[in-house]
């Protein structure tokens, strides 16, 4: 009789094993903080109903009250290392100008806390929350933001890069320009292709700006850009189908993957954005900055695969990305039936592949993977959710990740999404995607199964399956 055989996945030395959060998802609102509103405070106030259970920004996880448990926390499950993000409506209110003291003294202490312990810091400086007083003068679809956003940045570096030295500019900068340029899905819920090469043309002119700043303030910080490269796969090998996917991934990863790793925007992009007339507003000098700034390193985030198809007659009418390509629901592929996304685990593999062949094998994190699930407390054995599914997740996308690593990819940790349960945009408190369950009630914290087993995970570098 065959007798099964496990396979020990080791991770090469000095693997990050951590995870991934945010200013805006976890802080929260207390009386006298000095925060200002965001863009997503001010949503809320005028269309409660668009967030799930109307529950908004200001009722986050509580960490601005109880980060020193919650940093606790972070050692007993294991983690070597965390990101988090600075919201700048708490750091600089009006957007430019006066820095908000208790942000500081708030920040440094979480910071120092989270060194103390020992674990490495990422902070991230835009996780899709801009004061609202800049999105009243445009938003990115103002240059004056671009500005304003460096010198923020600058103003972090400087008061925090003592004690952080490894940082990121945006986080997945294709979604606001999605949702809430060509979508109704974030704050100003507009429709308009212009307006949305604008916007991102000048994130990324803001990114490259602060890669600046940190190597001119800060020789030996390292900076990245945190993307979400969802690979797309055509629907079928016809070149109509192919050309979808193509475009796809030119419109939806590229456009940032390029000029952050490259310097420069492909060709393709520019000649459809130029056959539109879709052109932003551009300077040599610009471009020459983004030429010259590119990341030191990379974050991607994968959830899900992107499957698509030709895009139908009809939907090329009025101009939106339906005009390149359509999605696909394909039959048979596995789903998170908790969270109705695919499932799909060799795409971090081919995320890994595509970096080393054609973007100079260069480092790279996964800043985000996960499992939302909703409902999760009918998962609850003896007080803790027992979580198996979102173990088997983790191990299965970490197999097709170990497999891009022994391939030569140069990827150096994988930071779950996330630590403790936390809000989510429009979805508020649905998909619960922690290693920690947060009672909504009580805010009591309590590490699930799948705490304890990534602790072993990180301590072993490594899983047995
Ligand atoms: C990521 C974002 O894309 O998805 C996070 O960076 C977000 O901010 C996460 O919370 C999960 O999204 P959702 O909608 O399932 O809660």
């Amino acid at each position: 009789m065959a007798v099964p055989t496990e396979t020990f996945y080791q991770f090469p030395e000095g693997f990050l094993w951590g995870s991934s959060t945010s200013g805006p998802q976890t802080e929260g609102t207390v009386e006298g903080d000095g925060k200002s509103m965001s863009n997503w405070d001010y949503w809320y106030s005028i269309a409660p109903e668009k967030f799930h259970a109307q529950i908004g920004p200001k009722d986050t996880s509580t960490f601005y009250k109880n980060y020193r448990k919650d940093i606790s926390l972070l050692k007993e499950t294991g983690h070597t290392v965390f990101r988090t993000s600075i919201q700048w409506s708490r750091l600089i209110p009006k957007g430019t100008g006066e820095v908000n003291q208790q942000a500081v003294a708030f920040y440094r202490e979480v910071f120092s806390e989270i060194k103390k312990q020992g674990i490495q810091l990422i902070v991230n400086l835009y996780h899709f929350d801009l004061p609202y007083c800049l999105q009243e003068i445009g938003g990115w679809e103002n240059k004056e933001i671009v500005y304003a956003f460096e010198s923020y940045a600058r103003t972090c570096f400087d008061l925090f890069g003592d004690i952080v030295d490894t940082w990121i500019t945006f986080n997945e900068p294709i979604v606001p320009v999605e949702c809430g340029y060509l979508g109704e899905y974030h704050y100003p819920c507009k429709v308009d292709m212009k307006a949305a090469v604008q916007v991102a043309y000048h994130t990324q002119l803001a990114s490259s700006l602060a890669v600046k700043a940190c190597h001119e303030m800060n020789s030996n910080h390292k900076i990245c850009i945190v993307l979400n490269l969802t690979p797309a796969y055509p629907r079928s090998e016809s070149s109509e189908d192919k050309t979808a996917a193509r475009l796809a991934e030119l419109f939806q990863t590229k456009s940032f993957l390029d000029p952050s790793v490259l310097g420069t925007y492909p060709e393709e992009l520019i000649s459809i954005v130029k056959e539109h007339d879709l052109l932003p507003e551009w300077t040599q000098e610009e471009l020459d900055i983004i030429k010259e700034n590119t990341v030191d390193f990379l974050g991607v985030n994968y959830y899900q695969p992107l499957r698509v198809q030709a895009p139908s007659a009809d939907s090329k009418e009025k101009l939106t990305l339906d005009s390149f390509f359509a999605p696909y629901d394909m039959p048979g592929k596995k789903i998170n039936p908790h969270r109705g996304w695919e499932i799909y685990e060799k795409g971090i593999y081919d995320i890994g592949i595509n970096l080393k062949e054609h973007y100079g094998n260069i480092e790279w994190l996964v800043t985000e993977n996960g499992m939302g699930v909703e409902g999760e407390e009918k998962f609850r054995k003896d007080g803790v959710i027992e979580d198996d599914y979102r173990i088997e997740f983790i191990e299965d996308h970490l197999i097709e990740l170990h497999r891009a690593i022994q391939d030569g990819s140069n990827c150096k940790g994988y930071m779950l999404w996330t630590f403790i349960d936390c809000w989510s945009w429009l979805n508020a408190y649905k998909n619960r995607y922690g290693l920690v369950e947060l009672n909504l009630e009580s805010q009591e914290r309590i590490i699930k199964k799948s705490g304890y087993w990534f602790k072993e995970l990180s301590q072993n570098n490594g899983f047995r399956k």
